[in-house]
This record gives structure tokens, sequence and C-alpha cells, in this order.
């Protein structure tokens, strides 16, 4: 089920309305399956902007009592440098779980960048939650980062010579938002 959703998301010409309600829909499904490992515990939810938005309803709808972070990073897209613009940390407390929402995990300076701002506020428990990851971002994160826990629907082949996800999905916030 989740990889044909995703297989829908990676189509280029599906309209706007369908890649949303996909989208939101696999997110579901990946709410429902992290759940149960989280049950009783403290979560703090932590959502990238932009694209990790279209993951957020999903998650609250299974963790309706978890606070939510928000970080706002935009990848160069030249230089792919990872740059932040936002940033609303609730307090975290302490043994707290902190899901962080990014659909795409390309080259990891993105996540390690949300990695470290979210241990200079206090958080030892991470998991990296994506929709598409590449293996190169997987092991930058794992090597900075390395008690992290990384979650993915898929660990495709690679990136492109733009750093893009190969085969990947193209720009998933534009996409998403429609500014393509
Ligand atoms: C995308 C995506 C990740 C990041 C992944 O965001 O949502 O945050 O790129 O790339 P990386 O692993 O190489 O850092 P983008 O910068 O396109 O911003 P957007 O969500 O506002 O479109
Ligand atoms: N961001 C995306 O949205 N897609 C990629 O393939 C890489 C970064």
């Amino acid at each position: 089920m989740k990889e044909a959703l995703l297989n829908r998301l990676r189509d280029r010409d599906i309209p706007l309305k369908e890649f949303r309600q996909t989208a939101i829909s696999l997110s579901a499904l990946v709410a429902s399956e992290i759940y149960p490992r989280f049950q009783g515990q403290k979560v703090v939810l932590n959502a990238i902007l932009r694209a990790g938005l279209s993951m957020l309803s999903a998650f609250q709808e299974k963790f309706m009592h978890a606070p939510i972070g928000l970080i706002g990073i935009r990848r160069d897209e030249k230089t792919v440098a990872p740059h932040l613009y936002y940033e609303k940390i609730p307090p975290l407390p302490s043994g707290a779980q902190i899901l962080r929402l990014d659909p795409m995990l390309a080259t990891g300076g993105s996540t390690n960048l949300a990695l470290n701002l979210l241990k200079a506020r206090g958080a030892v428990h991470c998991t990296v939650i994506s929709l598409i990851s590449a293996p190169e971002g997987q092991a930058f994160v794992k090597k900075n980062h390395p008690g992290v826990s990384l979650y993915t629907v898929a660990l495709d082949r690679g990136l492109d010579d733009r750093k893009f996800i190969v085969p990947g999905l193209g720009d998933f916030g534009d996409r998403y938002f429609g500014t393509h």
C-alpha cells in the first residue's frame, strides 16, 4: 500500500490535488505504523518547513497531546547548503522523543542542521521520519548523529548532479504547494 502511494507521488504528471491527497494518505499510513513504538511516551513533533507540513496533520491525528515545533530550512538552489529562516521549538521535556517530519532526505544537510538545533535545545532521542531518502544523506546524518534513528518509506538509488534524489520525485515542496 505504501509502495503504491509512493509510486503515485513519483509520477511527475499527476495533478496537484492528487499529489496532496496521496502525500497525506501516505503520511497517515506512516503515522499509524510509527505510533505504537512511541505510545505512552512523551512525544514532540517537529516539522520542517515547508515540505514537512504535508506530514503534520497525519501525525497530529495520532499524537494528539504532542507539542509541535517548526523549523524553516531552505536548501540553496546552487550550493545546496541549508539555510535556517525560522524556528519555534517548544520546551523539550527530559526523556522526550522528538519525531522530525520531512518527506525528503537528500544530502542530509537540512536534517543535520535541524538535529544540531534540536540537540542544542536539549533533544536526546530523535527519530528522522522521511518518505524518500538517499543513501548519501543517510550516511551523512548517521556519521554526525550516531544515536539518531532513521525511518524512511523508500531508500532510493542516490543523488544526481544537482543533488536531487534519483529516482525521487522532484522537488517535494514545489509539487505539494504548487509553486513549480
Ligand atoms: C527539501 C526537503 C528537505 C531538503 C532535503 O526542502 O523538504 O528539507 O530539501 O535536502 P537535503 O537533504 O539535501 O538538505 P527545500 O529546501 O526544497 O525547501 P521547501 O520544503 O521549502 O521546498
Ligand atoms: N529536496 C527535494 O524536495 N527533492 C530532492 O530530490 C532533494 C531535495
